[in-house]
């Protein structure tokens, strides 16, 4: 990422504080990021955290900077969109991380033939292990997109997907997987408390057991079932609980849970579109 590249944030909050601190913790200077949000006590707070440049008018802010990340709420994108149409510096980048919000849709409100970078990040980028979808339109060019890479990769990993639809899957696994994890974990510390431990031990048991599997899934030349297979001794107890997942038919059962929020990303996209 060229130092003299502006990055201007549309919307402060959570995300936006994330996706700032991975920039300047991966050597991106404060002097070239700009933040606008409606909430001025948010904004004096970023201010006094980071020590950039704060606006409350979005145009403002949208006029002077290379890469704009929309960082608001789908359900005001529209309005945020429309009201910079025809104010961009040409070839500004535009990136949006709000979920379900078409790239179609950012570029047709902001007035058409914008560069539009659509991202599904999930809640993990706030500790830097986020991994985030991504989705160029035609009007970006390869130096935009490794530019966008740059940026998303300073919040963990990022893959560029070929076509639009297949956000939906990244929001059906990556996107809402953190909280099928966490249904794990709870539903994991809450049977072994059935089984007699207390409450504070089958928390730590769990997330830990999370933890450790996760990471060495990730850093293993083995695959998940390969690992599976090495600690599911014959006859053993591991064995006898992947059994009993098995009879219950655990991948049909996280088939159609992926289905289901899948069905549900598609539809809350043509509601947004709608929305206008
Ligand atoms: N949090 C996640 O884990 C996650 C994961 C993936 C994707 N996302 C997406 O990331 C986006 C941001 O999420 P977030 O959690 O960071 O939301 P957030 O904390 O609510 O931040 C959004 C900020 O935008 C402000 N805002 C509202 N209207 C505005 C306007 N017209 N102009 C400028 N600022 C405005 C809000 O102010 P008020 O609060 O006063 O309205 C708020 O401070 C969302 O679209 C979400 O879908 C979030």
């Amino acid at each position: 990422m060229k130092n003299s590249t502006t990055i201007g944030f549309i919307g402060a909050g959570n995300m936006a504080y994330a996706i700032i601190s991975g920039l300047i913790n991966t050597g991106f200077s404060t002097e070239n990021i700009k933040i606008s949000d409606t909430n001025a006590s948010l904004l004096s707070l970023r201010k006094q955290e980071f020590n950039l440049e704060v606006f409350t008018d979005n145009l403002a802010l949208a006029c002077c900077c290379d890469v704009l990340i929309l960082a608001v709420k789908p359900q005001v994108l529209a309005d945020v969109c429309q009201a910079l149409k025809g104010a961009l510096k040409p070839n500004t980048l535009i990136i949006s991380i709000a979920a379900g919000v078409r790239a179609h849709d950012i570029d047709r409100w902001l007035g058409g033939d914008n560069a539009v970078v659509r991202t599904m990040p999930n809640t993990p980028a706030l500790l830097n292990q986020g991994v985030t979808g991504l989705f160029a339109n035609k009007c970006v060019n390869d130096v935009q997109k490794e530019l966008a890479t740059s940026i998303l990769n300073s919040v963990g990993q990022s893959l560029w997907v070929s076509e639009e639809g297949m956000l939906d899957a990244v929001t059906a696994l990556s996107g809402s997987g953190p909280a099928y994890f966490f249904l794990m974990i709870e539903s994991m510390a809450k049977a072994g408390v059935a089984l007699g431990l207390d409450e504070a031990t089958a928390q730590t048991l769990s997330i830990q057991t999370a933890l450790g599997a996760s990471m060495m899934a990730n850093t293993s030349n083995e695959s998940p079932r390969e690992l599976r297979a090495n600690v599911t001794s014959p006859n053993g107890t591991t064995q006898a609980a992947i059994e009993s997942f098995q009879d219950q038919n655990f991948e049909m059962i996280v088939t159609h849970a992926m289905r289901a929020a899948f069905d549900r990303a598609g539809k809350l996209a043509s509601e947004l579109s709608d929305s206008d």
